[in-house]
């Protein structure tokens, strides 16, 4: 009798909760938000969309913690979303707040569960989700990688009229514009990335991909849902059918690539207790220098947390 809580109902968690449902894995489905009427109409609409998809799974929408006991996993997407000019680290402060008290709420009723952070900036939503929950750090983890690299896939497909199924891709890093999609473990087929395009068209695709969120945001105001549901929903899965999946996550590190003490994009393994394992791939000396400058902006990201924490603007 699996449980998924999806914690905001807004545009990334209604989607997030309409794809697990869907895949129709697990019995029951709840979404938190704090908007009245709003996660219990979205889930009504969804229970009467099961007919047609084919589904079991129970959706149903609440404003308190109660119906979420129990559960085994959770997406945390409360929080403010991108507008134009913002970048995803002006979102701060007011998210710190929001994700850490969503975070206090929830695991008292599912102390075994596992979660998974989408609200931005992510890295450090991450680690105030993983501060405020006092789970193992192999439990909590962050959405970015899958959706970043589902963008880079699909640049890729169309720049080569392929199948988005055929493309394999690794990237690693923040999410942000300093993330680092790896051309060297991108394959088509099995084919290395670098025999099918020329440098520069690589160099333009992997520009696109690191903008490709403020792409969105540009043409609609706000910033995307659809990818990073469908992403977010493929980890749940990974983790629900314990299939150890090789996925990019916002993964704790201690020490692997040389990183400590922060969240941020590494190949993991994940299964039924969340980040089985971190892959330490090899990395070129240009590689690991985008790595550690990703990984900078990170800290002091977190720094700025502190900061803002000292100076008692937020708890
Ligand atoms: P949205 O505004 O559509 O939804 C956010 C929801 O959170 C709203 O319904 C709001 O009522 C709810 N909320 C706010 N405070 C809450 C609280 N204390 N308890 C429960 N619910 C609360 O925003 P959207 O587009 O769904 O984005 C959500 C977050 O996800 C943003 O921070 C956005 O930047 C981030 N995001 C991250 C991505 C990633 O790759 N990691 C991709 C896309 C968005
Ligand atoms: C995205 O990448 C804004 O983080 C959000 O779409």
């Amino acid at each position: 009798m699996q449980k998924v809580t999806v914690i905001g109902a807004g545009n990334v968690g209604a989607t997030v909760a309409d794809c697990v449902a869907q895949k129709d894995m697990v019995h029951e489905v709840v979404m938190v938000d704090i908007k009245e009427g709003m996660p219990q109409g979205k889930g009504l609409d969804m229970m009467e969309s099961s007919p047609v998809h084919g589904f079991d799974t129970t959706v149903t929408g609440t404003n308190d913690y109660g119906p979420t006991e129990d559960s085994d996993v959770c997406i945390i997407t409360a929080g403010l979303p991108r507008s134009p000019g913002m970048s995803r680290d002006d979102l701060l402060a007011k998210n710190t707040e929001i994700v850490g008290g969503v975070t206090e709420q929830f695991v008292d009723g599912s102390p075994d569960s596992t979660i998974i952070v989408v609200a931005n900036p992510l890295d450090v939503m991450t680690y105030v989700a993983y501060e405020a929950s006092g789970f193992p750090s192999n439990r909590v983890m962050g959405m970015a990688g899958v959706l970043d690299t589902a963008r880079y896939r699909s640049f890729i497909a169309q720049e080569l009229d392929v199948s988005v199924r055929d493309i394999q891709a690794l990237l690693m890093g923040g999410h942000g514009d300093t993330m680092v999609p790896l051309p060297r473990y991108t394959t088509i087929g099995g084919i290395p990335l670098t025999q099918w395009l020329d440098d520069d068209t690589i160099t333009d695709i992997v520009e696109r991909t690191k903008g490709g969120g403020g792409e969105i945001v540009d043409l609609m105001g706000t910033s995307a849902w659809y990818a990073p549901g469908a992403a977010a929903a493929e980890m749940t899965e990974a983790i629900i059918k314990d299939n150890n999946r090789i996925l990019p996550a916002a993964a704790y590190c201690d020490g692997e690539y040389g990183l400590e003490d922060l969240f941020i994009g590494v190949p993991v393994k994940l299964g039924a207790n969340g980040v089985e394992d971190i892959i330490e791939v090899e990395l070129t000396d240009e590689e690991k220098d985008q790595l550690d400058t990703s990984a900078e902006h990170v800290h002091s990201n977190l720094d700025d947390l502190q900061r803002l924490r000292d100076a008692g603007e937020i708890g």
